[in-house]
């Protein structure tokens, strides 16, 4: 039987998710004027602006150029080019306004779109490039991870000035039993459960994910307890209040240095609040709900809190076994819950189904029962990227592809993995194999982390 596909239905699907992913980068930036767009709001974040300009050039470079067509307008590479401008340089640059940059976004599109009309896409084209549609998959999940760039940036625009998202929908509701759930292999009352140790097939082959996810290869992971939910507001002010700021045991050394040089009392953007904590939440000051999982935090709060908790962070490798691996059938799986699609009850993204940004917040532990992953960990994608104690580096027979600069130039610099997405994340851009790294001070970011613990070999026999 010959398969055909429609290619017409094909490329209208490439065309509105192209078309998806600007009406989101539109959304968030359009309540700001062109002032607070070009503002620098911290020297670790880009003006706003200039993220919507550089989507605009990416694709031109990747589906105009790469696809033969002339630049749509030259002279702007580099100033739109990330590795040619440091972030904290990016205010003094020549920047478009908004309009410009719709403008020139607009352009781009226009000319992407005639050309990828006219390229083979096809699973047994010539240019690897082009196969599956790859390149096109790669614009589209990169304007998505701008996006939740856009956001952390407009996170960080002071009270009065950031405005409240518009929250899609509200997440499913709150199972309370969180902290007895799991297989029988639970540790009762613990929240954790038991991953068994043996190998497992970490990283993918998938023709569109990005170079460093691939390729699929075997690990042995010993056994190890990984907690069912993230660490939560509550369980973080516990830390705070028992003063784990001030004490240097729970801290490494360059953790605990970074804490004095910074002046870390707790979590970015949290607010003494009488006894208690609030945070500001987009421009405005929110009590904090303490069955949410904690969010902005560095990777050295995240040790600390898991040192002081007689935890520790996953490695990634435990991560992504946690999130994916199958004990009754030894394979990994796409989701954690199996291989159906990410939809609005499974996992707290940023789903298309919700509305133009489809972002609804981080949702409380217990929310998302019915995504569990195969061992019992529920929330691995979705609500807040988590923090690992793996550097990020290559998997095990690596390429570069299609250019170093997405992942190889970031390999060995001290950079930290992170896992899983959050709520701000696209599903095309989440994934149990999706790749994260940011520095270890980095607290802008959705992140937030969840503990695991070592076996006691006396308990568990072999
Ligand atoms: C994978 C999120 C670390 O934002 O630096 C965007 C994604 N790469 N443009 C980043 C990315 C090129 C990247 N992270
Ligand atoms: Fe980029």
């Amino acid at each position: 039987m010959v398969v055909t596909i429609d290619l017409a239905d094909l490329a209208d699907a490439r065309a509105s998710s192209l078309e998806r992913a600007r009406a989101r980068t539109l959304a968030v930036v359009g309540p700001y004027d062109d002032a607070i767009l070009r503002r620098q709001h911290d020297p670790l974040m880009s003006p706003l602006v200039w993220d919507v300009a550089h989507v605009a050039n990416y694709e031109d470079l990747w589906l105009v150029r790469a696809l033969g067509g002339p630049p749509t307008r030259t002279g702007l590479d580099d100033t739109y080019d990330a590795f040619k401008q440091p972030r904290r340089d990016r205010e003094r640059l020549p920047l478009m306004t908004l309009a410009e940059a719709r403008a020139y976004g607009e352009d781009v599109r226009a000319r992407a779109l005639d050309l990828l009309h006219r390229a083979d896409l096809s699973s047994d084209g010539p240019e690897p490039l082009l196969r599956d549609g790859f390149v096109h998959e790669m614009v589209v999940q990169h304007e998505h991870q701008h996006v939740e760039t856009l956001l952390a940036a407009v996170q960080l625009l002071p009270p009065g000035e950031g405005h409240r998202l518009d929250p899609a929908a509200a997440p499913a509701a709150r199972s309370p039993a969180v902290t007895e759930l799991g297989s029988g292999a639970a540790e009762l009352g613990s929240g954790a459960v038991l991953v068994p140790g043996g190998p497992f097939e970490m990283g993918t082959d998938h023709p569109l994910a990005y170079d460093n996810e691939r390729p699929c290869h075997v690990v042995q992971v010993g056994a190890f307890w990984m907690d069912v939910a993230p660490v939560t507001n509550g369980q973080y002010q516990a830390f705070v209040a028992a003063g784990g700021y001030d004490d240097r045991r729970w801290w490494g050394a360059d953790g605990w240095a970074w804490r004095q040089e910074a002046g870390l009392v707790a979590p970015q953007f949290w607010q003494r609040d009488g006894d208690g904590w609030a945070a500001l939440r987009f421009g405005h000051l929110e009590a904090l709900d303490p069955h949410e999982p904690v969010q902005h935090v560095c990777w050295h709060e995240a040790c600390a809190y898991a040192r002081w908790a007689g935890k520790r962070l996953p490695t990634e490798a435990e991560w992504e076994k946690a999130a994916r691996f199958h004990p009754g059938t030894s394979t990994s799986r796409t989701w954690p819950w199996g291989d159906a699609p990410a939809d609005p009850t499974l996992a707290n993204l940023a789903h298309p189904a919700l509305g133009a940004t489809g972002l609804r917040g981080p949702a409380a532990v217990g929310s998302y029962a019915a995504g569990a992953s195969a061992v019992g960990c529920q929330q691995m994608v979705g609500d807040v990227w988590e923090w690992t104690s793996t550097p990020f580096g290559p998997h095990p027979g690596f390429a570069a592809f299609p250019y170093e600069e997405y992942s190889a130039v970031f390999h060995g610099s001290g950079y930290k993995v992170l896992r899983g997405g959050s709520w701000a994340t696209h599903p095309s851009a989440a994934r149990t194999t999706f790749r994260n790294w940011d520095l270890p001070i980095r607290r802008q970011i959705f992140a937030g982390f969840r503990c695991a613990r070592d076996v006691d070999p006396r308990r568990i026999g072999s």
